[in-house]
């Protein structure tokens, strides 16, 4: 059983991965949601994570967190999300729950100290929240079992050539959690974009319950600049690092050292896998486990298969 936290920037890819997470409980404890500025205002993610919630009559916590980068300027990704951060899904309801009081910072020190067990997190954003978490507490840290993330690439970026837009985001906030101890995992582009969906399939999508009723809202939405651009498929990004959880077999991973390019001019928010290995890296005690592929028949069935679950736990 993996008990989670889920912290990120919802978002059309965030909440499907949400979603995912959400039709899987006797694998994923989704302990609480912490949002972040990134694919939209910070109040817009919440508002998000909170009236999809209110759609399948869940409640977990929603802790709101930074509404800035640590020192860099503000891009939201209007061009992919509409500027509600969920465009397209005009039935989903303002929720009348509110966020947490505590800042997402307070709330997930608290969540993680006062659990016996270690906590995963997922990542699916920016990672400011997650910075200023070990930072300002880092007795945290022995209470995360491995942070898992949407993040960076081994080579093929796309908020810059080489760099992601979650890491590009706030490079500084990387570079804080990838000089930590904690264990990480790294969802990058090449896993995301090996396990794309296909226009075709998302075409082919019946809406039969709430899930796949919001599922076939959200990609139709979603997959608009894959049309433009004449792509086959669409990668829904933040569903990798929960499809990770769920299916780690179907994924290709290596170990690198990982640092995180914060000066660069055509690099800034570059995540540089360390490929010389141990020879020229003997003090590297802490590789990363960086997923480089995976099989896109697997991962495509299973995301499907999450919203026919739902389906059949939620009717329309
Ligand atoms: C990442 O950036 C955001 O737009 C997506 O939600 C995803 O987390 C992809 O680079
Ligand atoms: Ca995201």
């Amino acid at each position: 059983m993996h008990r989670i936290i889920i912290d990120g920037d919802p978002g059309h890819d965030d909440i499907l991965a949400f979603l995912t997470a959400l039709a899987h409980p006797e694998e994923i404890e989704i302990l609480a949601y912490s949002t972040v500025v990134g694919n939209a205002t910070v109040e817009n993610c919440s508002r998000n994570a909170l009236k999809v919630q209110d759609y399948f009559g869940v409640a977990i916590p929603v802790a709101q967190g930074y509404e800035q980068p640590l020192t860099r300027e503000l891009h939201l990704a209007y061009q992919f999300h509409g500027k509600t951060g969920l465009d397209g899904a005009p039935f989903l309801k303002e929720s009348q729950r509110r966020v947490e009081k505590k800042h997402a910072v307070e709330y997930l020190k608290d969540v993680l100290l006062s659990s016996e067990e270690k906590i995963e997190i997922v990542s699916m954003g920016p990672l400011t929240n997650i910075a200023m978490l070990i930072k300002t507490y880092p007795e945290v840290i022995a209470k995360i079992e491995r942070l898992i993330m949407m993040g960076g690439c081994f080579s093929l970026g796309n908020a810059l050539p080489k760099s992601e837009f979650n890491i590009y985001h706030d490079p500084e906030a990387a570079r804080i959690v990838f000089d930590s101890p904690l264990k990480i995992a790294m969802a990058g582009i090449e896993a995301c974009f090996a396990g794309a969906i296909l226009l075709k399939d998302i075409e082919a999508l019946q809406a039969k319950g709430k899930g796949t009723r919001l599922l076939k809202s959200i990609l139709d939405f979603y997959s608009q600049y894959a049309y433009k651009n004449n792509w086959d498929r669409i990668p829904i990004f933040d569903v990798t690092p929960i499809m990770y959880l769920l299916k780690p077999e179907i994924f290709r991973v290596e170990q690198y050292h990982v640092e995180v390019e914060i000066k660069g001019e055509v690099t800034l928010g570059m995540t540089v896998c360390d490929e010389r290995g141990p020879v020229y890296l003997p003090e590297v005690i802490n590789p990363r486990e960086v997923l480089l592929d995976c099989d896109r028949e697997e991962f495509s069935k299973a995301f499907f298969d999450s919203f026919r679950i739902l389906d059949e736990r939620y009717e329309l």
